[in-house]
């Protein structure tokens, strides 16, 4: 079976949603950040202060393109994945892909006290509100499925998804 991709914003659940998933379905569970951490053996935060963000979203395409359907694989995805149009592309047509969309209230609540993440730095809450507003119609137009999450816990979002394959 295809790739199952988790897309959405920051702090919408990817990673938790993503490893309950891969449990049920005996899939193996990959966060396309963790792998970067572990391949280039530095923080996301230092990826993007010493090389540029530029770099790590050359990463993230190495990485998400290896991602084919013989890994049997969930993979919780960066949040900014969709921001390249060969990303969006090519998770469209090599798998299923599942937005997991939030408010950004609920994400504001969420990462309030979150410092690992570098585009958030500064003020948050505009932050989050400015990059959802321009993320949103790209999260939607690469996804196969919409799971609204508000009020939801992973174990509900994943039933959610499970219902859908
Ligand atoms: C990013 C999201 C982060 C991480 C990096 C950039 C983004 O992943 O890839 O900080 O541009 O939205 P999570 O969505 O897992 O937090």
């Amino acid at each position: 079976m295809k790739t199952i991709f988790l897309i959405g914003f920051m702090g919408a659940g990817k990673t938790t949603v993503g490893q309950e998933l891969a449990l049920r379905m005996k899939r193996k569970f990959v966060d396309t950040d963790k792998e970067i951490i572990k391949q280039v053996r530095k923080e996301i935060a230092e990826i993007f202060a010493e090389e540029g963000e530029e770099s790590f979203r050359l990463l993230e395409t190495q990485l998400l393109k290896k991602m084919t359907p013989h890994l049997n694989a969930v993979v919780a995805t960066g949040g900014g994945i969709i921001l390249r149009e060969e990303n969006r592309l090519w998770m469209k047509e090599n798998g299923f892909v599942f937005f997991l969309d939030t408010n950004p209230e609920e994400i504001k609540k969420r990462l309030e006290f979150d410092e690992s993440r570098p585009l958030l730095k500064g003020d948050k809450e505009k932050n989050i509100k400015e990059m959802m507003a321009k993320r949103h119609s790209f999260y939607e137009s690469t996804s196969h499925y919409v799971i609204d999450t508000t009020g939801k816990s992973p174990k509900m979002v994943a039933d959610e998804i499970e219902n859908c394959l």
